[in-house]
């Protein structure tokens, strides 16, 4: 049985070669709607294929394959969505997470160079996008749909003083901007991003509070800074808190010690920076999930990584911070980092 990220035997080899086929399975059931017409009651192949009108034989085959991983159930001749997944599968759900199959499997695409960028280390500058405006739009669903999986958390271990002002660098979805100021009534969330973004960014938050009794006064709480995080003049002494979400892996170490740098003049004394984002262990061997995103890192972008604890820390004092402490996150491979402004 393969194990990921555990010690291999020969079995295990030999189906680390077919990976790609089980995230192919899951990109053709989010592809093809193909959870939204399975439901919480038990359905023959006949009935889920009612409106689709796919080959029959071949969508057998595919349920069947998605049953044997547990991500629908099958019972004889019927298939149904489990309790506790549906509500991550079907598109109309608010936590579907399909749109960041549907980013992975953009990914894919870039993923297949991996051979050139290791024979040649040669980075291809991206081609101008034809529809800038619907290319972050998607990315930033994407990034909320990651969300699913870790803003709640996050926010619940970060305890803020009442009444504070927290600036958000590169708030994307605003997935954590809806968490923080829900769970503090007397928080101020001050929340930048690039200006192409912010619009995304705002449609998104006016989204997530759409069923919100308390969406009026949430609203009031937001302030949305549309600036390039190295043009932004950070006021001095300004704000209690920092947040900074993954995005510390966009940058190199020159550029991440300017923004921490930033961070320091704009905390007031005693504010505490918390940065949430992949990190690798100080030898470079783990988690696993660090070292395919380093990977991806490497494809994507110009200078990004994966960062060590050791990296960031230094990076941290250099800056002035002291107290630095990390928080592995439940369920997730990502760390919370927390640092304090004590004086330099
Ligand atoms: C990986 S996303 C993370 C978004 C959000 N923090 C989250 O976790 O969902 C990185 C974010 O950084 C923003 N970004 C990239 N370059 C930026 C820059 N130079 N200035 C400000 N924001 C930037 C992007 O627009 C994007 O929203």
């Amino acid at each position: 049985m393969l194990k990921i990220g555990r010690k291999q035997n020969l079995d295990a080899l030999h189906q680390l070669g077919g990976l790609h086929c089980i995230s192919q399975a899951m990109f053709t059931a989010f592809t093809l709607k193909i959870f939204d017409h399975i439901s919480d009651r038990q359905k023959t192949l006949q009935e889920i294929n009612q409106q689709l009108h796919y080959h029959a034989e071949s969508l057998d085959r595919l349920l069947a394959l998605l049953a044997s991983l547990k991500v629908i159930k099958k019972n004889g001749r019927f298939y149904k969505h489990y309790k506790h997944l549906q509500q991550y599968l079907v598109s109309t759900s608010p936590n579907y997470i399909g749109d960041i199959y549907a980013l992975y499997d953009e990914g894919r695409k870039k993923w297949s160079t991996l051979s050139d960028l290791v024979k040649t280390g040669i980075k291809e500058e991206p081609l101008p996008s034809k529809n800038p405006e619907k290319e972050t739009e998607f990315f930033q669903k994407a990034m909320r749909s990651k969300n699913v999986f870790f803003a709640a958390n996050v926010v619940k271990k970060i305890v803020l003083e009442s009444p504070s002002t927290l600036l958000e660098l590169c708030v994307g979805p605003t997935s954590y901007t809806v968490h923080f100021l829900k769970n503090n009534p007397d928080l101020t969330v001050k929340a930048l991003d690039l200006p192409t973004t912010i619009p995304i960014s705002k449609k998104l938050f006016d989204e997530a509070l759409r069923e919100e009794p308390e969406a009026e006064s949430i609203t009031k709480r937001a302030q949305f800074i549309a600036s390039n995080i190295f043009e932004y003049d950070f006021p001095p002494s300004d704000v209690e808190a920092v947040f900074y979400g993954d995005a510390l892996h966009i940058w190199d170490t020159e550029e991440n010690q300017k923004i921490f740098n930033n961070i320091f003049t704009t905390l007031k004394q005693g504010g505490k920076v918390y940065i949430y984002d992949f990190f690798m262990n100080d030898k470079g061997t783990a988690p696993l999930s660090s070292l395919l995103f380093h990977n991806h890192m490497n494809l994507f972008t110009n200078n990004g990584k994966v960062y060590s604890f050791k990296e960031v820390k230094k990076m941290l004092v250099k800056a002035g911070f002291s107290a630095i402490k990390c928080q592995r996150t439940e369920k997730t491979d990502h760390t919370l980092i927390e640092a304090c402004k004590k004086g330099k």
